[in-house]
Protein backbone atom coordinates (compact mmCIF):
# COMPACT_ATOMS: atom_id res chain seq x y z
CA UNK A 1 0.00 0.00 0.00
CA UNK A 2 1.40 3.42 -0.93
CA UNK A 3 0.50 6.22 1.09
CA UNK A 4 0.92 9.75 0.25
CA UNK A 5 1.40 11.67 3.42
CA UNK A 6 1.66 15.39 4.14
CA UNK A 7 3.01 17.28 7.39
CA UNK A 8 2.43 20.69 8.02
CA UNK A 9 2.11 21.47 11.54
CA UNK A 10 4.87 24.04 12.12
CA UNK A 11 7.49 25.34 9.84
CA UNK A 12 8.40 22.99 7.64
CA UNK A 13 6.39 21.58 4.25
CA UNK A 14 6.92 18.02 4.02
CA UNK A 15 5.34 15.71 1.64
CA UNK A 16 6.39 11.54 1.29
CA UNK A 17 5.23 8.56 -0.30
CA UNK A 18 5.67 5.62 2.21
CA UNK A 19 5.26 2.08 1.20
CA UNK A 20 3.45 -0.03 3.85
CA UNK A 21 4.38 1.42 6.55
CA UNK A 22 7.89 1.03 6.81
CA UNK A 23 9.78 1.97 3.35
CA UNK A 24 10.15 5.68 2.30
CA UNK A 25 10.25 5.90 -1.69
CA UNK A 26 10.62 9.44 -0.98
CA UNK A 27 10.83 12.37 1.85
CA UNK A 28 10.30 15.65 0.57
CA UNK A 29 10.91 18.60 3.05
CA UNK A 30 11.07 22.76 2.25
CA UNK A 31 12.10 23.97 5.63
CA UNK A 32 11.05 27.78 6.39
CA UNK A 33 13.21 27.85 9.64
CA UNK A 34 15.97 30.22 7.28
CA UNK A 35 13.07 32.79 7.28
CA UNK A 36 11.61 32.54 10.50
CA UNK A 37 14.99 33.12 11.55
CA UNK A 38 14.88 36.68 11.36
CA UNK A 39 12.19 36.69 13.67
CA UNK A 40 13.86 34.54 16.79
CA UNK A 41 10.96 32.06 16.19
CA UNK A 42 8.49 30.46 14.23
CA UNK A 43 5.52 33.70 12.98
CA UNK A 44 2.43 31.70 12.45
CA UNK A 45 0.93 33.63 9.51
CA UNK A 46 4.11 33.64 7.17
CA UNK A 47 4.36 29.78 8.14
CA UNK A 48 0.38 29.15 7.09
CA UNK A 49 1.68 31.21 3.66
CA UNK A 50 4.79 29.51 3.07
CA UNK A 51 2.98 26.12 3.33
CA UNK A 52 0.66 26.99 0.77
CA UNK A 53 3.53 28.05 -1.73
CA UNK A 54 5.32 24.97 -1.14
CA UNK A 55 3.13 22.24 -0.74
CA UNK A 56 2.06 21.43 -4.35
CA UNK A 57 4.53 21.81 -5.78
CA UNK A 58 6.67 19.30 -3.47
CA UNK A 59 3.75 16.90 -3.89
CA UNK A 60 4.42 16.83 -7.80
CA UNK A 61 8.47 16.60 -7.11
CA UNK A 62 7.46 13.70 -4.70
CA UNK A 63 5.40 11.84 -7.62
CA UNK A 64 8.46 12.74 -10.15
CA UNK A 65 10.99 11.58 -8.58
CA UNK A 66 9.87 8.11 -7.57
CA UNK A 67 8.40 7.71 -11.30
CA UNK A 68 4.42 7.17 -9.70
CA UNK A 69 1.43 8.15 -10.78
CA UNK A 70 -1.38 9.42 -8.93
CA UNK A 71 -3.05 5.80 -9.99
CA UNK A 72 -0.33 4.13 -7.89
CA UNK A 73 -1.81 5.95 -4.77
CA UNK A 74 -4.28 3.99 -2.34
CA UNK A 75 -4.60 6.48 0.14
CA UNK A 76 -3.71 10.04 1.36
CA UNK A 77 -2.38 10.85 5.13
CA UNK A 78 -2.53 13.79 6.94
CA UNK A 79 -0.89 16.05 10.44
CA UNK A 80 -4.36 16.73 11.52
CA UNK A 81 -3.39 17.63 15.11
CA UNK A 82 -1.77 18.86 17.14
CA UNK A 83 0.25 22.31 15.82
CA UNK A 84 -0.32 25.73 14.87
CA UNK A 85 -3.54 26.13 13.52
CA UNK A 86 -3.13 28.14 10.07
CA UNK A 87 -0.46 25.63 9.19
CA UNK A 88 -2.13 22.19 10.13
CA UNK A 89 -5.02 23.86 8.02
CA UNK A 90 -3.33 23.86 5.14
CA UNK A 91 -2.41 20.55 4.85
CA UNK A 92 -5.17 19.09 5.66
CA UNK A 93 -6.99 20.96 2.88
CA UNK A 94 -4.74 20.03 0.70
CA UNK A 95 -5.31 16.48 1.25
CA UNK A 96 -8.72 16.30 1.34
CA UNK A 97 -8.73 18.03 -1.87
CA UNK A 98 -6.08 15.31 -2.86
CA UNK A 99 -8.07 12.31 -1.71
CA UNK A 100 -11.13 13.60 -3.22
CA UNK A 101 -9.56 14.11 -6.61
CA UNK A 102 -8.16 10.71 -6.83
CA UNK A 103 -10.96 8.98 -5.11
CA UNK A 104 -8.47 7.67 -2.03
CA UNK A 105 -9.09 7.11 1.88
CA UNK A 106 -7.98 9.85 3.60
CA UNK A 107 -6.18 8.84 6.71
CA UNK A 108 -5.19 11.70 9.94
CA UNK A 109 -2.45 10.99 11.52
CA UNK A 110 -1.61 12.97 15.30
CA UNK A 111 1.63 14.45 14.98
CA UNK A 112 2.86 12.66 18.09
CA UNK A 113 1.86 9.20 16.97
CA UNK A 114 4.07 10.30 13.45
CA UNK A 115 7.04 11.46 15.71
CA UNK A 116 6.90 7.56 17.63
CA UNK A 117 6.48 5.98 14.13
CA UNK A 118 9.55 7.60 12.62
CA UNK A 119 11.26 4.84 14.81
CA UNK A 120 9.13 2.01 12.23
CA UNK A 121 11.20 3.74 9.46
CA UNK A 122 14.80 3.39 10.89
CA UNK A 123 13.90 0.28 12.28
CA UNK A 124 11.90 -2.71 10.31
CA UNK A 125 12.53 -5.40 13.46
CA UNK A 126 10.67 -2.70 15.97
CA UNK A 127 7.43 -3.37 16.70
CA UNK A 128 5.02 -2.48 19.63
CA UNK A 129 5.10 -3.45 22.59
CA UNK A 130 7.57 -0.79 23.73
CA UNK A 131 8.34 2.76 25.58
CA UNK A 132 8.99 5.53 23.65
CA UNK A 133 10.13 8.91 25.09
CA UNK A 134 8.93 11.99 22.93
CA UNK A 135 11.09 14.97 23.34
CA UNK A 136 10.03 17.70 20.73
CA UNK A 137 9.14 21.66 20.53
CA UNK A 138 6.00 21.29 21.87
CA UNK A 139 5.77 18.03 23.64
CA UNK A 140 7.65 16.12 26.19
CA UNK A 141 6.19 12.72 27.25
CA UNK A 142 7.04 8.84 28.15
CA UNK A 143 4.67 7.16 26.39
CA UNK A 144 3.78 3.19 26.74
CA UNK A 145 2.88 2.20 23.05
CA UNK A 146 0.82 -0.89 23.80
CA UNK A 147 -0.09 -1.36 19.65
CA UNK A 148 0.41 0.56 16.59
CA UNK A 149 -2.43 2.39 17.33
CA UNK A 150 -2.85 1.92 21.37
CA UNK A 151 -0.96 3.78 23.64
CA UNK A 152 -1.05 5.11 27.38
CA UNK A 153 0.98 8.55 28.63
CA UNK A 154 3.01 7.18 31.67
CA UNK A 155 3.96 10.93 32.38
CA UNK A 156 4.47 14.44 30.83
CA UNK A 157 6.17 17.43 31.26
CA UNK A 158 3.60 19.67 33.56
CA UNK A 159 4.83 22.95 31.61
CA UNK A 160 6.91 24.08 29.47
CA UNK A 161 8.18 20.88 27.06
CA UNK A 162 12.19 20.45 26.88
CA UNK A 163 12.50 21.91 22.89
CA UNK A 164 11.22 24.98 24.19
CA UNK A 165 13.34 25.38 27.00
CA UNK A 166 16.66 24.28 24.55
CA UNK A 167 15.23 27.18 22.29
CA UNK A 168 14.74 29.71 25.09
CA UNK A 169 18.26 29.61 25.99
CA UNK A 170 19.59 29.23 22.76
CA UNK A 171 18.00 32.47 22.06
CA UNK A 172 18.85 34.45 25.56
CA UNK A 173 22.41 33.13 24.27
CA UNK A 174 22.23 34.61 20.58
CA UNK A 175 22.22 31.41 18.64
CA UNK A 176 20.33 30.99 15.42
CA UNK A 177 16.74 29.91 16.32
CA UNK A 178 15.72 27.02 17.02
CA UNK A 179 18.26 26.82 19.11
CA UNK A 180 18.69 23.58 20.36
CA UNK A 181 21.03 21.97 17.62
CA UNK A 182 23.47 25.08 18.54
CA UNK A 183 22.98 24.60 22.22
CA UNK A 184 23.99 20.75 21.84
CA UNK A 185 26.66 21.49 19.49
CA UNK A 186 28.45 24.26 22.36
CA UNK A 187 27.42 21.62 25.08
CA UNK A 188 29.95 19.45 23.17
CA UNK A 189 32.48 21.61 24.49
CA UNK A 190 31.73 22.37 27.77
CA UNK A 191 32.04 21.42 31.34
CA UNK A 192 28.38 20.01 32.28
CA UNK A 193 29.60 20.70 36.09
CA UNK A 194 30.37 24.16 36.09
CA UNK A 195 26.94 25.79 36.44
CA UNK A 196 24.40 24.48 39.24
CA UNK A 197 20.87 24.27 37.99
CA UNK A 198 17.95 22.71 38.96
CA UNK A 199 16.51 19.19 38.85
CA UNK A 200 12.40 18.88 38.98
CA UNK A 201 11.99 15.85 41.66
CA UNK A 202 9.22 13.72 41.32
CA UNK A 203 5.98 14.71 42.31
CA UNK A 204 2.74 12.70 42.53
CA UNK A 205 3.51 10.71 39.37
CA UNK A 206 6.87 10.11 39.23
CA UNK A 207 6.85 9.91 35.47
CA UNK A 208 5.92 13.98 35.20
CA UNK A 209 8.89 16.33 35.20
CA UNK A 210 8.76 20.07 34.92
CA UNK A 211 11.08 22.56 32.91
CA UNK A 212 10.15 25.60 33.60
CA UNK A 213 12.01 26.07 37.02
CA UNK A 214 15.20 24.85 34.24
CA UNK A 215 14.07 26.93 32.07
CA UNK A 216 13.97 29.70 34.65
CA UNK A 217 17.31 29.46 36.54
CA UNK A 218 18.78 29.41 33.36
CA UNK A 219 17.79 32.71 32.26
CA UNK A 220 17.98 33.93 35.27
CA UNK A 221 22.05 33.14 35.17
CA UNK A 222 22.37 34.60 31.81
CA UNK A 223 20.75 37.70 32.90
CA UNK A 224 22.54 38.39 36.23
CA UNK A 225 25.83 37.21 34.15
CA UNK A 226 25.24 40.41 31.55
CA UNK A 227 23.83 42.92 34.03
CA UNK A 228 27.03 42.63 36.10
CA UNK A 229 29.61 42.45 33.37
CA UNK A 230 30.79 39.00 34.76
CA UNK A 231 32.10 36.65 31.67
CA UNK A 232 30.11 33.36 30.66
CA UNK A 233 31.34 30.66 29.99
CA UNK A 234 28.44 29.76 27.36
CA UNK A 235 29.86 26.55 26.28
CA UNK A 236 29.73 25.27 29.98
CA UNK A 237 26.26 26.88 30.48
CA UNK A 238 24.87 24.95 27.07
CA UNK A 239 26.66 21.60 28.78
CA UNK A 240 25.06 22.20 32.40
CA UNK A 241 21.85 22.95 31.23
CA UNK A 242 21.40 20.35 29.04
CA UNK A 243 22.56 17.54 31.12
CA UNK A 244 19.85 18.97 33.82
CA UNK A 245 17.15 18.36 30.85
CA UNK A 246 18.61 14.55 30.97
CA UNK A 247 18.81 14.38 34.47
CA UNK A 248 15.47 15.16 34.58
CA UNK A 249 14.35 13.14 31.47
CA UNK A 250 16.59 10.08 31.77
CA UNK A 251 15.45 8.77 35.82
CA UNK A 252 12.24 8.87 34.80
CA UNK A 253 12.44 6.65 31.69
CA UNK A 254 14.40 4.16 33.33
CA UNK A 255 11.67 4.32 36.45
CA UNK A 256 9.23 3.58 33.73
CA UNK A 257 11.23 0.53 32.27
CA UNK A 258 11.39 -0.84 35.32
CA UNK A 259 7.79 -0.64 36.55
CA UNK A 260 6.08 -1.42 33.24
CA UNK A 261 8.65 -4.19 32.34
CA UNK A 262 9.48 -3.15 28.78
CA UNK A 263 12.39 -4.47 26.89
CA UNK A 264 12.13 -1.78 24.57
CA UNK A 265 12.93 2.01 24.42
CA UNK A 266 12.52 4.14 21.33
CA UNK A 267 13.15 7.88 21.10
CA UNK A 268 11.06 10.31 19.04
CA UNK A 269 10.93 13.64 18.43
CA UNK A 270 13.23 17.04 17.26
CA UNK A 271 15.24 17.12 20.75
CA UNK A 272 15.70 13.22 20.36
CA UNK A 273 18.27 14.70 17.97
CA UNK A 274 20.47 15.68 21.49
CA UNK A 275 23.76 13.67 22.02
CA UNK A 276 23.92 14.33 25.34
CA UNK A 277 20.24 12.68 25.57
CA UNK A 278 21.06 10.22 23.22
CA UNK A 279 24.16 9.02 24.96
CA UNK A 280 22.69 8.77 28.68
CA UNK A 281 19.91 7.48 27.40
CA UNK A 282 21.27 4.65 26.02
CA UNK A 283 23.73 3.31 28.24
CA UNK A 284 21.06 3.88 30.97
CA UNK A 285 18.39 1.38 29.19
CA UNK A 286 21.11 -0.64 28.06
CA UNK A 287 22.17 -1.23 31.78
CA UNK A 288 18.97 -2.54 32.30
CA UNK A 289 19.27 -5.29 29.36
CA UNK A 290 16.50 -2.50 27.41
CA UNK A 291 17.31 -2.89 23.48
CA UNK A 292 17.33 1.29 22.81
CA UNK A 293 15.87 2.50 19.31
CA UNK A 294 17.49 6.09 18.03
CA UNK A 295 16.43 7.35 14.92
CA UNK A 296 18.99 9.08 12.67
CA UNK A 297 18.78 12.75 13.26
CA UNK A 298 16.82 13.26 10.14
CA UNK A 299 14.02 11.31 11.25
CA UNK A 300 13.54 12.77 14.40
CA UNK A 301 12.75 16.63 13.54
CA UNK A 302 9.54 17.10 11.70
CA UNK A 303 8.88 15.08 8.25
CA UNK A 304 5.87 13.47 6.18
CA UNK A 305 7.36 10.16 5.87
CA UNK A 306 6.42 9.26 9.77
CA UNK A 307 3.32 10.78 8.83
CA UNK A 308 3.39 8.10 6.49
CA UNK A 309 4.06 5.12 8.33
CA UNK A 310 1.45 5.83 11.23
CA UNK A 311 -1.37 6.20 8.69
CA UNK A 312 -0.63 2.61 7.78
CA UNK A 313 -1.52 1.53 11.16
CA UNK A 314 -3.98 3.92 11.47
CA UNK A 315 -5.36 2.86 8.43
CA UNK A 316 -5.37 -0.74 9.39
CA UNK A 317 -7.16 -0.11 12.32
CA UNK A 318 -9.76 1.45 10.81
CA UNK A 319 -8.97 5.32 11.80
CA UNK A 320 -10.32 7.18 8.70
CA UNK A 321 -11.74 10.43 8.16
CA UNK A 322 -13.94 11.94 5.25
CA UNK A 323 -14.05 15.98 3.93
CA UNK A 324 -15.36 16.65 7.28
CA UNK A 325 -12.11 16.21 8.74
CA UNK A 326 -11.07 20.06 10.86
CA UNK A 327 -7.61 20.46 11.50
CA UNK A 328 -6.76 20.84 15.77
CA UNK A 329 -4.12 23.06 17.23
CA UNK A 330 -4.20 21.19 20.69
CA UNK A 331 -5.58 17.14 20.59
CA UNK A 332 -4.70 14.12 23.04
CA UNK A 333 -2.02 11.54 21.52
CA UNK A 334 -4.73 8.76 22.55
CA UNK A 335 -6.75 8.93 20.01
CA UNK A 336 -10.22 9.83 20.42
CA UNK A 337 -12.76 9.53 18.19
CA UNK A 338 -12.86 11.87 14.98
O1 LIG B 1 9.86 17.48 16.72
P1 LIG B 1 10.30 18.80 16.23
O2 LIG B 1 11.05 18.87 14.93
O3 LIG B 1 9.09 19.78 16.10
C1 LIG B 1 8.02 19.73 16.99
O4 LIG B 1 7.12 18.87 16.80
O5 LIG B 1 8.06 20.52 17.97
O6 LIG B 1 11.19 19.43 17.38
C2 LIG B 1 11.80 20.68 17.26
C3 LIG B 1 12.60 20.93 18.52
C4 LIG B 1 13.13 22.36 18.60
O7 LIG B 1 12.84 22.84 19.89
C5 LIG B 1 14.62 22.18 18.39
O8 LIG B 1 15.41 23.17 19.01
C6 LIG B 1 14.85 20.82 19.01
O9 LIG B 1 13.75 20.06 18.56
N1 LIG B 1 16.12 20.20 18.63
C7 LIG B 1 17.11 19.92 19.51
C8 LIG B 1 18.18 19.37 18.76
N2 LIG B 1 17.81 19.33 17.44
C9 LIG B 1 16.54 19.86 17.38
N3 LIG B 1 17.17 20.06 20.84
C10 LIG B 1 18.29 19.67 21.45
N4 LIG B 1 19.37 19.14 20.81
C11 LIG B 1 19.35 18.97 19.47
N5 LIG B 1 20.40 18.45 18.84
ZN1 LIG C 1 7.33 17.52 15.59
Amino acid sequence: MIILAVESSCDETAVALVRDGREVLTDKIASQVELHRIYGGVVPEIASRMHIEAIYALADQALEETGLDRQDIDAVAVTYAPGLIGAVLVGVNFAKAAALSMGKPLIPVHHIRGHIAANYLAFSELEPPFLCLVVSGGHTMIVDVEDYTRMQILGTTLDDAAGECFDKVGRVLGMPYPGGAAVDKAAQRGDDRKYALPRSKPGANPYDMSFSGLKTAALNLIHHADQVGEALDVDSLCASFTAAVSDTLVPRVVRALEQTGRRRLAIAGGVAANSRIRADMLAAAEALGAQVYMPPLKLCGDNAAMIGAQAYYEYQAGNLADMSLNAYATRSILGETL
